[in-house]
Order: structure tokens, then C-alpha cells, then sequence
């Protein structure tokens, strides 16, 4: 998809502008190419020789000197993506406000490519509500931003305001391209936990907070699906552009699911209860003074997964599960992936803190082979695997 497509990256003033390197390496690996215009800021951080080496491309920082050889114009013509990275608080108002008294900021507003800023800068100048009012103008103007992240900064300071790893800036840049990929397709996406009663005031249920499974749901539809995500009791606001049908227990999720077919593709985002109490009195069960507590006899839940995988009329074209691992993770998703009967397996290594966390590694398991994926945002992770799901079915 990054294949022969042209990128001009502005690299503007900032300490982490080394990173932009690694993000050069990352897309010319791709098959992208990279041109880079450095700003007077940029260029106190990174040199034109690192940069020129990097990219293989002749690097462009001063307007007049662009001017005299290629032209201002044409440079801004050459892309089909602009990326600012890192972008400064001062090119970010720059580009609020249209302004041209450099190389980069010309270029920015004479341009007819798609933006993509990724910021950096002191959690304090990010918080300020000039940068804030400036970021809301360049949002509502169709400029994706990427990051700025939380953790340490170069100063001792945290907070808002480091730049998105290059990995994560990559993953924004492929869905970018990736743009309406989706259209016409139908996708079912299954989220959250679900509960399972007890009886009419208590229920079984686990700690899925949803966010994996609507970040999906959300870039499936930025894609230009058509997006059916049934969802067990979360905290979430339904995601934009998505028909969200609500369920409890793992039965209602099935009939949800079946209810939606037929779909191009599934993906089993959610964390369903594989038991349920067997039966459910109609009355609260009380405790009676001196008897034992009360015994709960559990049933098998259906597979939902595994039902629409073998559904024998309306499989899905692409069955995606998930699975969570804490040890041996792709040798137990491979065995998951065969005996489910799904095409991919999801394998989240969940040994560490991703449960309930904002971020996610996981390994892409196929029938061909596995993919191994930095550790990224939950929302970069669904962004990548909606992308790969629109070249599967395309
Ligand atoms: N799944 C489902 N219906 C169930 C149980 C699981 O659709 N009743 C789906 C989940 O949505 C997920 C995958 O199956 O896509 C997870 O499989 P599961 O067997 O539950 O594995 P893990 O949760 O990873 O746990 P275990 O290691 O116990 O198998």
C-alpha cells in the first residue's frame, strides 16, 4: 500500500526530531518515498548530511534556494501526503494560521495533500489554550494529528507532549492511504464483556473495558465500512458512523451476531463468558439464617466465534478471533486459530499491564505465517488491523 507513494516530511523544531530518522527508515522500508524539509528550527537538532543520507533525496530547508532549483510549488505538488514531524507549537500556529515565511510554511499552505502532524512539545505549551485553539482549527480542517503522547520528557517534566514513536506515526500514515478501502463492505465487530445472570439483581461478568474491540468498530468505519458491532455493557460511547446493538449475555451476543449476517467480514473483539449460571430463578435469591450459601451450577456458553466460523451459509469471507495469552503466545494461538476455525487470531500478549491499558502488542497469526507488531496505542493497533482487513477482502 506505501509502495511508490510519495511522502514530504517537515521536520521542525524539536528534540525528539531524531526519532524522524527511524520514521524515514520505517516508510522507505515500506516502499515509500521521503523527501525532507528541514526548518532553522529542525536543523538544530538533526543535520541535512543525516537526513539526506537517510532518506537518499536532497533535502530542502531555505525558500529562496528551493525557489532558485525546483520552485516552491512544485514541491508542494510532489506529495501525496504531507507529514510534520515532529511538529512544533510553532508550526502547528503557523499552519492555524496560514502563515508563509519559510520554506515549510510555504510549502504547508500552497499544498494540496493531505496533512498529517504528529506535535511535540513541553506538556505546558501543549496545555496553553493558544496551542489547544490552534489544534481544534487545524482538526476541524481535516489535519489528522498523531500523538503528542504521555511520559518523560527531555526536561524533567511529564505530561502531554512527547512525540508518537515512529511506529505509530507509520501505522497513522498507512491508514491515511488506506482512506475509503472499505466501502461497500460489511463488517460485524463483537466487543466488550457480557454478563450473565444470576438472578435478577447479580451477575457473572469480567473486566473487558470494550476499548480494543470500538477502536476497531471506529476504523473499520473511517475505511468506509459498514460497521455492526455488537456490544456487551460497556462504559463507552458508541463510536461514530457505527450501528451499535447492545446485548448482556453471551446467547443474546449470538443472536446478534447471526441476526447481522450476512457480512464480508467478523471480528470477535469480545471478552464472552465461556459458562453462565445453568438456571436463573425469577425471584433474588436470599440468604436463609443458618443455611449454606447458595451453589451456582454453570452451563457451557455456545462459541460464538467458532459457530460463525462453521456457519455452513453465511460465513463471513474473513473470521478474526482474539486470544489472550500470558505464556507461549503464538504456538497457543495457532492451536486456537485451527480449532475455532477462524482465518486470523488476534494473539494479545496480556503478561504485562494491557489489560484495561491504552496500549497493545500483538502478533498477527494467519494461515501463511505470523506478524509480529510493536507495542502500539489500542487505537493504531485497530487502525492497522481494519487496513489489513481492507487488503483481504480487496
Ligand atoms: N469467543 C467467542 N465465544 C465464546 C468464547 C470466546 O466468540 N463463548 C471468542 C472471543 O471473542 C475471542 C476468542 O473466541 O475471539 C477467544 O477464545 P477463548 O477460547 O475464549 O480464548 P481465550 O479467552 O484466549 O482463553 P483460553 O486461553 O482459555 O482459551
Amino acid at each position: 500500500m506505501m509502495h511508490g507513494r510519495k511522502v514530504l516530511l517537515i521536520l521542525s523544531g524539536s528534540v525528539a526530531a531524531y526519532k524522524s530518522l527511524e520514521l524515514i527508515r520505517l516508510l522507505r522500508k515500506a516502499g515509500a518515498e521521503v523527501m525532507p524539509v528541514l526548518t532553522a528550527g529542525g536543523a538544530r537538532f538533526v543535520t541535512k548530511e543525516a537526513l539526506a543520507g537517510i532518506s537518499g533525496q536532497r533535502v530542502h530547508e531555505d525558500l529562496w534556494a528551493a525557489e532558485a532549483e525546483i520552485g516552491h510549488i512544485r514541491l508542494a505538488r510532489w506529495p501525496d501526503l504531507v507529514v510534520v514531524a515532529p511538529a512544533s507549537a510553532n508550526i502547528l500556529a503557523k499552519m492555524a494560521q496560514g502563515l508563509a515565511d519559510d520554506l515549510a510554511s510555504t510549502i504547508l499552505l500552497a499544498t494540496r495533500a493531505p496533512v498529517l502532524a504528529a506535535p511535540a512539545m513541553n506538556p505546558a505549551m501543549w496545555m496553553h489554550p493558544a496551542t489547544r485553539a490552534n489544534v481544534a482549527t487545524l482538526a476541524a480542517r481535516g489535519i489528522v494529528l498523531v500523538g503528542p503522547e504521555e511520559g518523560p520528557m527531555a526536561e524533567p517534566e511529564s505530561g502531554p507532549g512527547r512525540l508518537a514513536e515512529p511506529a505509530t506515526i507509520l501505522a497513522a500514515i498507512e491508514s491515511r492511504f488506506a482512506t475509503g478501502l472499505l466501502a461497500g463492505r460489511h463488517v460485524i465487530v463483537t466487543a466488550g464483556p457480557t454478563h450473565e445472570s444470576i438472578d435478577p439483581v447479580r451477575y457473572i461478568a469480567n473486566r473487558s473495558s470494550g476499548r480494543q474491540g470500538y477502536a476497531i468498530a471506529a476504523a473499520l468505519a473511517a475505511l468506509g465500512a459498514r460497521v455492526t458491532l455488537v456490544s456487551g455493557p460497556t462504559a463507552l460511547p458508541d463510536p461514530a458512523g457505527v450501528t451499535v446493538k447492545r446485548i448482556e449475555s453471551a446467547r443474546e451476543m449470538l443472536a446478534a451476531v447471526e441476526a447481522a449476517l450476512p457480512a464480508d467480514a467478523a471480528i470477535f473483539n469480545a471478552a464472552v463468558a465461556d459458562f453462565r449460571p445453568d438456571s436463573v430463578p425469577t425471584q433474588k435469591i436470599k440468604k436463609e439464617p443458618g443455611a449454606p450459601p447458595p451453589e451456582i451450577h454453570l452451563a457451557l456458553n455456545p462459541d460464538i466465534l467458532a459457530t460463525i466460523a462453521h456457519h455452513a451459509t453465511a460465513r463471513p469471507r474473513l473470521v478474526v478471533g482474539f486470544a489472550a495469552e500470558t505464556e507461549k503466545v503464538v504456538e497457543h494461538a495457532q492451536a486456537k486459530r485451527a480449532r475455532k476455525g477462524c482465518d486470523w487470531i488476534v494473539a494479545n500478549d496480556v503478561s504485562g499491564d494491557v489489560m484495561g491499558g491504552a496500549e497493545n502488542a500483538v502478533h498477527l497469526v494467519t494461515a501463511t505465517g505470523v506478524e509480529d507488531w510493536p507495542r502500539l496505542p489500542k487505537d493504531e493497533v485497530a487502525r492497522r488491523l481494519a487496513t489489513r482487513i481492507a487488503e483481504a477482502l480487496a
